[in-house]
């Protein structure tokens, strides 16, 4: 590998989990004299390989979900312009767990996979993969963890980071981690498609606004990817939410929930016969009958009842009692939220972290060789 003179960092968060990350790499490039940039991607980021170069080290971080990158890393690495012979890594978050004392490691998937094939695809030269086994942040599925677990894991994965941020800039190509794990990340690999597909749509259908909503937008401007509409003065999730978690992490009101009821007619209407049913009679299908196909067919039957009852349920929230039961069969109303330590509202914001290290960087960015606040 070619002498590393900067490093350009892009990364898609929810909950801040792959920031922290990024902001122990650039301080190890930092410590190491090297510039960096770190870019949030966002709907404002456009891909641009201008500032790449052959002694660029290019990283690119990102939560894992449902067994794939996060889609808006997907869709940036695959509109990035070509990059010969830049080299490049990628990062990819995971749900650290906890099983008594233990730290349980998440599952990559294709998360790993995809984009590595994606960057081969662009010319990038591949120099390292790591999982990294940060706190879980889907609340939607467990409680959030304590404190003191939340620090003890962020801090064994800052450990890593650096570890791994060293050797790569020492010019040694690390794939151990994410390999060690390839034949369990292939076999989950169809279920990775499927959430990819329709699970994530569903998903998206969750969220809702409780009573306490005060209309204050703070949800709607702080969404990454836009998914986030007004819809009769209240937030209304569109089909376009990756369910990163942000917006539910960050209301001021706790008004953001995952509405578990909800969840649970989604389910029992996947399980109404005339959709299996239209499904299994349907003539078109053809040679195309197979039971990957029907899955699809089926999920996307029920993906569009699904789209047609939230849309429903939307517009009966503004009735108090229907918002009041929905809001206290919500699980998240009990369990809490995450959002990675010392990571707070402003640091979202891509404007304050797409900095060059020779600029003045705002409270809570640090510059190139600053090592306090980490
Ligand atoms: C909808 C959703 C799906 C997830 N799927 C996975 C998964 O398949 N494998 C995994 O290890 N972690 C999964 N996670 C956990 C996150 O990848 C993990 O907490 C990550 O560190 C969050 O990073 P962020 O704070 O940068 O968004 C999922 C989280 C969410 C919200
Ligand atoms: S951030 Fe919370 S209070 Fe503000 S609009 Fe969104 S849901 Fe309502
Ligand atoms: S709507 Fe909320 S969960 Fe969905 S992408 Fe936006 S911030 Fe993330």
């Amino acid at each position: 590998m070619q002498r590393i003179e900067s490093v350009v960092l892009y990364y898609f968060t929810g909950t801040g989990n792959a920031l922290k990350a990024a902001r122990w790499i650039c301080d190890e490039a930092g410590r190491r004299g090297l510039s960096w940039e770190l870019h949030a991607i966002d709907r404002e980021l456009r891909p641009d390989a201008s500032v790449l170069s052959a002694h660029t080290l290019a990283g690119f971080l990102y939560p894992t979900h449902g067994f794939n990158a996060a889609p808006a890393m997907l869709k940036f690495i695959a509109r990035f312009p070509r990059a010969r012979g830049v080299p490049a890594f990628l990062l990819n978050t995971r749900a650290g767990g906890k099983f008594f004392r233990w730290v349980t490691p998440g599952l990559s998937g294709l998360a790993q996979l995809l984009p590595m094939l994606l960057l081969l695809m662009k010319g990038f030269s591949l120099c390292g993969g790591l999982p990294l086994d940060m706190p879980s942040n889907w609340v939607s599925l467990h409680p959030a963890y304590g404190r003191r677990w939340i620090e003890f894991i962020v801090t064994r994965c800052e450990g890593v980071t650096r570890k791994f941020t060293g050797e790569i800039l020492a010019g040694k190509r690390r794939f151990g981690k994410a390999l060690a794990s390839l034949p369990v990340d292939l076999a989950i690999s169809p279920i990775a498609v499927l959430y990819y597909l329709i699970g994530r749509f569903c998903l998206a259908k969750t969220f809702i606004y409780s009573h306490n909503c005060t209309m204050c937008g703070i949800c709607e401007r702080n969404c990454p990817v836009g998914a986030i509409t007004i819809r009769n003065g209240r937030p209304y999730w569109s089909f376009r939410c990756e369910s990163c978690m942000r917006c539910i992490a960050n209301c001021p009101e706790k008004a953001v929930q995952a509405c578990h009821s909800f969840l649970a007619i989604i389910v029992a209407v996947a399980q109404v016969p005339f959709t299996l049913m239209i499904v299994r009679e349907l003539p078109l299908l053809g040679p195309l009958n197979y039971p990957f196909v029907r899955t699809l067919v089926n999920g996307y039957c029920t993906l569009a009842v699904t789209f047609a009852l939230y849309a429903v349920l939307q517009r009966l929230l503004l009735f108090r009692p229907v918002n009041l039961f929905f809001t206290y069969t919500s699980l998240t109303r009990y369990w809490g939220t995450y959002r990675a330590p010392g990571i707070t509202m402003n640091d979202y914001r891509t404007d304050s972290l797409s900095r060059r290290h020779d600029t003045a960087a705002p409270p809570g960015v640090r510059r190139n060789g600053d090592h306090s606040n980490r």
